[in-house]
């Protein structure tokens, strides 16, 4: 089944299973509705596909895996609803709403964020039709993704010690968000009873894919865009953080985001057959795009050797523009240009040739004549638009 598909499939199927817990009518029943507001406000619900498709490689009926799913995405919805606190990066907006604590107030929004923990663990014992053994072992790998030596101590690091050398961010970012993703890929090779070796590419995926997706995020809270990031831009900055953008830059985090994307493929690269994970991974990287897509900036206006060529430096951060090559020819506003050259990259250059009767232009005036930004919003800007 293609990609999207199936990503499809695990979501509904994951929406539903949410949609299901905490519906009981209780004096508290306040408690109920801000634990409901969070964790049914459309999140992407990466981490509990990732869950079920680990599943499902290891040879399991993947909805015998949603409890464990879920399980860790009602801990990755405590940990928003707390991370978005006064206290901690005091943000207003997740996902396209206003955050917990400023619908339910500090208090029912602590609270929901602590009830959200142990409903947790109760999924994973209660799960059916799978072992004891395996619920145990689900519960370690929960505990030690989210607890002191995971997610809340990369929670401690970022907001209480100041972390601004590099490695000290990726040690952040790790623990933060790294090992979120990785015991969401680990619990899907516990529900199928997987191997040692299935279980180690799991979290070697997991945390490259934690460490891009954490980056990206850096990158997206300087350079997204509210409407579609769905929470503030700049946050970061206001919280007077460091992050991989202040100390590597845009392009650079662009590229390294490439090369994580790949070494998490590779990790895989045994299990994925379907080139599921891949395509989740490959297409994270492009929500970047996404966001980046108006932002697609002219760095150098070069002339190639050859007089009539115009090179043109286009940075478009951690998108692989292979595809692009074949587009720009089509295009009919260029069929009268050639293209000579894409270089792939966190930076592309074009390399375009233009001929108009037997008069050959020179570099400089075909870099006028391409207009810059029209020929990015046209070849460009199009097609990222399409591609999301
Ligand atoms: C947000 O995670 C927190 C980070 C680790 C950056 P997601 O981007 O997966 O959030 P939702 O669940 O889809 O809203
Ligand atoms: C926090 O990272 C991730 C968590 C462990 C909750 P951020 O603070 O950057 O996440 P966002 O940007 O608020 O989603
Ligand atoms: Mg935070
Ligand atoms: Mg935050
Ligand atoms: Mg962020």
């Amino acid at each position: 089944m293609e990609y999207e598909r199936q990503y499809e499939q695990y979501r509904l199927a994951v929406e539903e299973y949410l949609n299901g817990l905490f519906t009981g009518s209780a004096a508290y029943g306040r408690l109920y509705e801000a634990m409901r507001y969070s964790v049914l406000a459309g999140g992407k619900r990466i981490r509990p596909v990732l869950t079920l498709e680990f599943a499902r490689l290891g040879g399991a009926d993947w909805r015998t895996a949603l409890p464990y799913a879920c399980a860790l995405e009602l801990v990755h919805n405590y940990s928003l609803i707390h991370d978005d606190l006064p206290c901690m990066d005091d943000d207003d907006l997740r996902r396209g709403k206003p955050t917990n604590h400023k619908v339910y107030g500090e208090t029912l929004a602590i609270l929901a964020g602590d009830a959200l923990q142990p409903e947790a663990f109760r999924l994973i014992a209660q799960a059916p039709g799978l072992s004891a053994e395996s619920r145990i072992a689900a519960a370690e790998v929960l505990a030690k993704a989210a607890g002191a030596d995971g997610m809340v101590g990369g929670q401690v690091l970022d907001t209480l010690h100041h972390p601004s050398a590099q490695d000290e961010l990726t040690e952040v970012h790790h623990l933060k968000t790294g090992a979120m993703i990785a015991g969401a890929c680990m619990l899907g090779v516990g529900a199928a009873g997987g191997s040692e070796a299935a279980r180690k590419a799991a979290e070697d995926y997991g945390y490259q894919l934690g460490l891009a997706f954490q980056i990206r995020d850096d990158m997206l809270d300087v350079i997204g865009n509210a409407d579609e990031f769905g929470k503030p831009i700049g946050s970061d900055k206001d919280e007077g953080k460091v992050t991989y953008v202040d100390r590597l830059g845009l392009d650079d985090c662009g590229k390294l985001i490439h090369e994580l994307t790949e070494q998490a493929v590779s990790a895989v690269s045994d299990l994925d057959q379907d080139g599921f994970l891949t395509a989740l991974a490959e297409s994270l990287e492009r929500i970047l795009v996404e966001h980046f897509g108006p932002r697609i900036e002219v760095v150098a206006r070069r002339i190639a050797a050859v007089e009539n060529m115009a090179e043109i430096g286009i940075t478009v951060a951690g998108f692989d523009l292979r595809n692009q090559a074949a587009l720009l020819v089509e295009r009919p506003a260029f069929e009268d240009h050639r293209v000579e050259r894409f270089v792939v990259g966190g930076r592309v250059d074009v390399h375009v040739g233009k001929r108009r009767g037997d008069q050959l232009r020179s570099g400089e005036t075909l870099i006028e004549e391409f207009a810059p930004a029209q020929f990015i919003d046209e070849v460009f800007g199009n097609h990222l638009a399409r591609a999301v």
